[in-house]
């Protein structure tokens, strides 16, 4: 049969399958036809914690070829481990089924590793005891609700040598990576960036109910130190158990303010509370606002951050201002783009080398219309030329296994993940002091 000739491919294309390849994003049919039936990549996993967010790190997992999951682990027996479980077992895997950690470490003895997704509070002991098991863990964000938890889990990933990995994924994502090391670090587009706006805004949702069946008994509910169902369904709110929403989603965009800037908050002063929701259900702040300030190379930098649960008026993003420049980035897909002040050097050169796309044409003002000398045009947008298009948690699981198997380092090992709880965690203590806080720089270190 005639060979048919290989499509040709040109810079901007192969800029695009690098950044992806780069970021362990091949395509699954290619990985699986170079990987033979059972290789020394194979590792063995335990997912523990199968609410909603085990769920969606399964469902990437399962895109993962040399994934095996062996258990699952979850105190809600009856509802999420089973699910979970019977969607496994669908694909093929056989594995084991516990409510108690301490059972399923004592009884699995071929684990490679732990993917946990329990809430905040129990993140610490879960970790340390899996580390101390001589296992890997990939850990959800937030590290943990205090930060004398979180340095216990950094400790005991240097203690045992096993690596952990917080689930910041965006650390991840080759958007978020091209926009770091190409836009800002090689061609500091953005020029002397002096300002971040960025938001999470949310709509209003009712509290997380539970099929009446499934009720998890009190006995078991006590054991694992939740007192009620409603406390063991909304967790996020509750002091002691989550840290509301700043933490819940302010988290993921704070940590990438630290990576952007190569730089930790030096204060942050905020203002809070629970203004909408019953405060005995909502005891964290639904609605916080912050201003944080950093100290960087190039000069102090301000930053505003907004997350609010009453009103989803333009979802979420990043926005990174310099003298030269604007990045706007968000997870959400296919969301942002760069735009050049009208006084920076021209960005042909980056155009050509495939860093971002060439600018939309521009609407300046309807024919005939003559703009007031006050009105400033916007400036024109170039679109990202990376995109993600596997789940947003898959290349940071890529990244942990990667790593597990020697062949990359983690993206948001334990230090940084603590260095994050760090600047997040004092945004709810300002809010209740009502004070602006300072960090010392040994703060951030362990
Ligand atoms: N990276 C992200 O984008 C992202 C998104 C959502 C949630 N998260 C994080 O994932 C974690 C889980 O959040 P969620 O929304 O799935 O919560 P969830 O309440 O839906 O699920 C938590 C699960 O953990 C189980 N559980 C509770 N205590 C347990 C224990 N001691 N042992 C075993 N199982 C236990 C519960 O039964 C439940 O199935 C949190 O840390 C959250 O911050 C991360």
């Amino acid at each position: 049969m005639k060979q048919q000739s290989l499509p040709t491919i040109n810079r901007r294309d192969f800029m695009k399958v690098s950044a992806v390849a780069g970021a362990g994003l091949l395509m699954p049919t290619i990985i699986r036809s170079q990987t033979p039936a059972s290789s020394s990549d194979d590792l063995n996993i335990a997912l523990l914690g199968t609410g909603a967010q085990g769920q969606v790190l399964m469902d990437s997992m399962l895109k993962i070829p040399n994934i095996r999951f062996k258990a699952v682990c979850d105190i809600w027996t009856e509802y999420n481990r089973k699910r979970a479980a019977g969607i496994l077992k669908r694909y093929g895997h056989k594995l084991n089924q516990y409510e108690d950690y301490r059972e399923m470490l004592a009884k699995e003895k071929d684990l490679d590793a732990v993917i946990i997704a329990t809430p905040d509070f129990w993140h610490a002991r879960h970790t340390i005891a899996c580390l101390e098991a001589g296992l890997h863990v990939y850990c959800e964000k937030e590290m943990s609700n205090n930060l004398a938890d979180a340095r216990k889990m950094v400790l005991a990933a240097k203690r045992t040598g096993k690596l952990l990995q917080i689930g910041h994924q965006r650390r991840s994502n080759p958007r978020y990576r091209h926009c770091y090391s190409k836009l800002l670090q090689e061609a500091n587009l953005l020029g002397r960036i002096t300002t971040i706006n960025a938001q999470w805004n949310r709509a209003v949702q009712p509290d997380l109910g539970w099929p009446q069946k499934y009720t998890v008994p009190t006995s078991r509910l006590k054991k694992y130190d939740f007192d009620s169902m409603e406390q063991f369904r909304n967790w996020r709110w509750y002091k002691g158990l989550g840290g509301g929403a700043i933490v819940d989603l302010g988290s993921h965009q704070i940590d990438i303010f630290s990576w952007f800037l190569n730089a930790q908050p030096v204060s942050v002063v905020a203002t809070g509370g629970t203004d909408y929701y019953e405060k005995q259900t909502h005891e964290w702040y639904d609605t916080v606002m912050c201003f944080y300030e950093y100290q960087t190379n190039d000069g102090p930098v301000r930053a505003f951050y907004q997350t609010i649960t009453t009103n989803s008026s333009q979802g979420y993003f990043e926005n990174f201002m310099g003298d030269q420049g604007t990045l706007n980035i968000s997870e959400s897909a296919g969301r942002g783009g760069i735009y050049r002040e009208p006084s920076a050097p021209d960005w042909q050169k980056w155009v050509d080398m495939g860093y971002l796309d060439a600018p939309k044409e521009q609407k300046t003002a309807q024919p005939g219309v003559v703009l007031d000398v006050r009105e400033t045009v916007a400036p024109p947008k170039h679109e990202l030329p990376i995109v993600l298009n596997d789940p947003y948690h898959k290349p940071h699981l890529e990244n942990f296994f990667n790593a597990v198997r020697g062949k990359e380092a983690l993206n948001c090992p334990a230090e940084v993940g603590y260095e994050t709880a760090v600047a997040v965690l004092k945004v709810n203590e300002a809010v209740a002091t009502g004070k602006k806080l300072m960090f010392s720089n040994d703060e951030f270190k362990i």
